[in-house]
């Protein structure tokens, strides 16, 4: 019988999804290539890799362009489960969790139960919950949006 604190598996075509996105990712400044994929409700993957641009402020995380992507492509569902790939190469402890933004990002559609994998390219480094990372959060309930 599996330990009742292992985490939940981490899906092999959500992880793929994101870790081929993040070879596409635009990150000369920074050179930190990051992808990200979700799952709708209804099982669709979406994935993104970050952007950046000359004007610093104007670039833009893989997680929102998989949101983008998901919002383009079939508007906006709720998501349950997210994969973001990404991390320093020569540290395979390193996580790159979603920034203070993505998390508000996430959060419109998914609820404090969305699994959060935090992976580096070789696999699953850490998983976690919206509710963990925003706890307290505001969200469209607030607004009477369900
Ligand atoms: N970045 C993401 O794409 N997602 C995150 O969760 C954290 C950071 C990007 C933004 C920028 O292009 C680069 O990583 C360095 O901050």
């Amino acid at each position: 019988m599996m330990p009742s604190d292992a985490p939940p598996p981490l899906p092999e075509d959500l992880f793929a999804a994101a870790r081929q996105a993040r070879t596409n990712a635009y990150a000369p400044y920074s050179r930190f290539k990051v992808g990200a994929a979700v799952r709708t409700a209804d099982g669709r993957l979406f994935a993104g890799a970050n952007m950046e641009n000359a004007a610093y402020p104007q670039g833009q995380c893989a997680e929102a362009n998989a949101l983008g992507a998901m919002v383009s492509a079939v508007g906006g569902q709720r998501i349950i489960e997210v994969a973001v790939v990404g991390g320093r190469e020569d540290d395979p402890q390193d996580l790159c969790t979603p920034c203070g933004g993505c998390r508000q990002r996430l959060r419109e559609f998914g609820t404090e139960t969305l699994l959060i994998h935090i992976c580096g390219p070789d696999g699953r480094r850490h998983t976690t919950t919206l509710g963990v990372l925003l706890p307290l959060s505001f969200g469209p309930d607030n607004l009477d949006i369900v």
